[in-house]
């Protein structure tokens, strides 16, 4: 899945880096991205259009500063969801007129800090959340610059954890409550009413949904013009999924030119917007892993590694499947593949990265975990006081330390013990 991988006398390199050098020379569990792979995932992205499109990085799939940098200076908008989201996204060097601010739940001092900040959008989830945004916004003098997240009611097919744009999901504004919400938000004078938004689910491997889901936001748009509520852009959210063992996803390119088909046919002239998270770094990171013991039993062969659900929760927290090669390969004569779980340090039955899947391993071995440049850094804990991994960045032949390995002092640096 991770296209600048490839296998050179027996053992993984990625780009012009072998990963033996970087696990001995960094550490494991390490994280190791691919700029080139990076670079592609953007440039499938870039389709030429008639009106501007904005891709809008979902920052929550990886929100390390140099990868937020990388797409800053490639020209990318940003999506985030909390006031620690979008200082990254400043602290990256991005424009804060380039951020859409996501999220059910906006306090009002996160909302103090992206109107003093400037952020180009607001995606407004509720009724409650325009009155308090009124609130501030006229509090602090300013208006600030909205849309509607609509929830469309279309099911995205996808794992029910990540699937976003159900009617029982908590997020977005029921479609049939949309122009009355429109029409509120416009007698709010704090507001600036400026697009539409959906994100229906993550993961997504058709493009049906998101052509239901458009097809009912491209309704509601024209129903509110037939109301004079004008709109700049119309934002059709993330999702799109990835490989991760044999799905067959849409290419971004389709996706975009759907959307943009519609807009034509129903004669729009709007500004469209992405959220894409996934899809630009999934496969352009991977784990690498060692195996500290091989235990044998009588039901089962455990890989015990020393990478656990704190450090790469999806599999735990999902039941996601994600590929677990060996970077150096056995002569078959010297060590036979077998079925393993491979599992984890941590103290929970969850605890495991693959579940019976044959390998060819010996203690020693540094395992990869692929696809996992998106929603497993940004989502490691210190759970079992842990630290969490390094991350690196490989760019041709060099090596970037982007993140420094926790310490062990950086585990309690914030806790207090009481006089
Ligand atoms: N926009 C909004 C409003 C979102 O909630 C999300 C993701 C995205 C965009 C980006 O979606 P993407 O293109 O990455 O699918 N932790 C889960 C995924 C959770 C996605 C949450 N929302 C996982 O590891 O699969």
């Amino acid at each position: 899945p991770i296209t600048t991988l490839r296998r050179e006398n027996q053992t993984l390199v990625l780009e012009n880096v072998g990963l033996k050098k970087l696990a001995a020379d960094y550490g494991t569990p390490l994280y190791v991205y691919s700029k080139a792979a990076l670079s592609e995932a953007w440039q499938a992205w870039q389709v030429p259009a008639d009106r501007p499109i904005h891709i809008c990085y979902a920052v929550k799939a990886n929100s390390n500063i140099a990868i937020l940098n990388f797409f800053a200076r490639q020209g990318a908008f940003f999506d985030t969801v909390s006031q620690g989201e979008i200082a990254r996204v400043l602290a990256a060097g991005a424009p804060a007129h380039r951020v859409v601010f996501s999220g059910v739940a906006k306090s009002v001092k996160e909302i103090e800090f992206a109107l003093n900040e400037g952020i180009h959008c607001f995606n407004v989830e509720s009724l409650a959340e325009l009155d308090r945004l009124h609130a501030v916004a006229t509090r602090l003098g300013k208006r600030a610059p909205i849309s509607l997240r609509i929830n469309p009611d279309v099911d995205a097919k996808t794992h029910p954890y990540i699937s976003t744009g159900l009617k029982e999901n908590k997020f977005g504004i029921d479609h049939t409550e949309a122009l009355a919400a429109y029409q509120y938000a416009a007698s709010l004078s704090g507001l600036n009413i400026i697009g539409i938004d959906y994100h229906i689910g993550s993961q997504l491997t058709s493009l049906t949904p998101y052509l239901d889901a458009q097809n009912r936001l491209f309704g509601l748009v024209k129903q509110l013009a037939e109301h004079g509520i004008t709109l700049e852009h119309i934002d059709l959210g993330g999702g799109l999924g990835v490989r991760y063992r044999d799905e067959v996803p849409p290419t971004a390119a389709s996706l975009v030119e759907q959307a943009l088909n519609g807009l034509r046919e129903a004669g729009f002239n709007h500004a469209l917007m992405f959220e894409p998270g996934r899809s630009l770094v999934a496969n352009a990171g991977l784990m690498l892993t060692e195996v500290e013991y091989l235990k044998p039993t009588q039901h089962k062969n455990f890989a015990i590694v020393d990478a656990g659900m704190n450090d790469l929760i999806r599999p735990a927290l999902y039941e996601a499947w994600m590929q677990v090669v060996n970077i150096d390969e056995h002569d078959a004569s010297a060590v036979a593949a077998q079925h393993y779980d491979v599992v984890g340090p941590v103290c929970e039955s969850t605890d495991w990265l693959a579940k019976d899947r044959e390998l060819a391993v010996q203690a020693g071995d540094v395992l990869a975990v692929l696809s996992a440049g998106a929603y497993c850094m940004t989502m490691a804990s210190n759970y079992n006081s842990r630290q969490r991994p390094a991350e690196l960045l490989v760019d041709g032949s060099t090596v970037h330390v982007i993140r420094e390995r926790d310490t062990l002092a950086s585990l309690w640096a914030d806790e207090r013990i009481p006089e």
